[in-house]
């Protein structure tokens, strides 16, 4: 089923809350810095109004958030996250939407060359290592965040999972929900962003978001979402580029024979937002890349320590961690993915909510 602008389907109004009440109690701010600050008001009965507000200048969060939390009336603030919006550099900055339309404008050819095998560090590392992880999800109700065009969100059904997948990307979500007339698994497609659901609290028993976290701009806010609408005792597992192994400067090193034997990484402690990088996938060869665009990929860099503080920040218990690899037979047959036995390319956490 797919969900665009107005039209609404049944399970919506099943799910979505609608904030309403007098009990301002408290704010929560995240994401405060030159450009875009996101906040989240606590109205009471664990219900929540989200905000997002433009600052001409990076101001401390304290003072921004007492500032915010006056000119909306709410007398307490509460819990105040620190910066994770700091722009700098020459990366600008880039809200979620922005990003979405880069991914959008990616979907035709990502779905097409995916659907060909070309995806091979998903195929062949990535959604295996992500399966192994995953605890019993048959019979429970699942939301796959950023699901692209819905390859992992089938097999999650596959598990017996009743799921609800959301993407960004329209054309994403469209091939997803394609595949739903010929092979169809009751999954529930929806365009919407991780960073503002559209699910009420409590209203899954587990999350997925298969490489698409690291993809947002404010992670932090994407986590707390997700930790929303996850019931108590619900778990999230995500999986992200490594952000210590992929961090902005990244080369692979090869022998003079071309054998992958390290990896050069640098300008770890630089904050990426929204930078731009051109590629298709490196497996393609050039027939099945004729004619296509490079991906345009919005790049937001953050570090290990901010990507855990997030997760605590957000309330969830880290439970298991997987630095994925090729094995032997794997990177014989799909010598691409040789780079995930150098160093660690991806990191998968899986996230309790207590
Ligand atoms: C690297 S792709 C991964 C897709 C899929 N999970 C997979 O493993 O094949 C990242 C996905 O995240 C989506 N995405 C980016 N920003 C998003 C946002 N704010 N909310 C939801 N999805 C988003 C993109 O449209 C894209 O489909």
């Amino acid at each position: 089923m797919l969900w665009r602008h107005r039209r609404r389907p049944r399970w919506w109004s099943e799910l979505s809350g609608t904030p309403r009440g007098p009990a301002m109690s408290g704010l929560t701010v995240s994401g405060i810095g030159a450009g875009i600050t996101s906040g989240c008001l606590d109205i009471g009965d664990g219900r929540h109004i989200r905000m997002r507000f433009g600052c001409r200048a990076a101001h401390s969060t304290s003072t921004a958030a007492t500032t915010i939390a006056a000119a909306i009336g709410v007398r307490r603030v509460g819990r105040v996250f620190l910066p994770v919006h700091c722009f700098s550099g020459d990366n600008g900055c880039m809200d979620h939407r922005q990003a979405g339309r880069y991914w959008e404008a990616n979907a035709l050819a990502w779905t097409r060359l995916a659907r060909q095998g070309w995806d091979v560090y998903r195929d062949a590392v990535n959604t295996p290592a992500f399966l192994d992880l995953l605890p019993d999800i048959a019979g429970k109700r699942g939301l796959d965040v950023g699901c692209g065009e819905g390859h992992n969100t089938r097999l999650f059904a596959d598990r017996g999972a009743r799921m609800f997948a959301i993407d960004i990307a329209p054309t994403f979500v469209r091939f997803a929900a394609e595949i739903e007339q010929t092979e169809p698994r009751s999954i529930r497609y929806a365009v919407a962003s991780a960073q503002e659901l559209p699910f009420a609290h409590g209203a899954f028993d587990f999350v997925t978001a298969a490489m698409s976290l690291m993809d947002l701009p404010d992670h932090a806010l994407a986590l707390q979402e997700i930790h929303r609408v996850l019931r108590s005792g619900g778990f999230l597992q995500f999986s992200i580029t490594h952000p210590c192994f992929s961090p902005p400067h990244r080369r692979l090193l090869r022998t003079p024979e071309g054998q992958a034997y390290a990896v050069e990484v640098g300008r770890y402690f630089e904050r990426v937002d929204g930078r731009i990088d051109r590629w298709l996938f490196s497996a393609a060869p050039q027939e099945a890349k004729a004619g296509l665009k490079p991906f345009e990929m919005p790049v937001f860099h953050r570090t290990l320590a901010e990507w855990l503080n997030a997760i605590i920040q957000a309330g969830f218990i880290l439970e298991r961690v997987a630095e994925p690899k090729a094995d032997d037979e794997t990177a014989r047959r799909v010598l691409a993915v040789e780079d995930t036995r150098v160093v660690a390319y991806f990191l998968h956490l899986r996230c309790r909510k207590p």
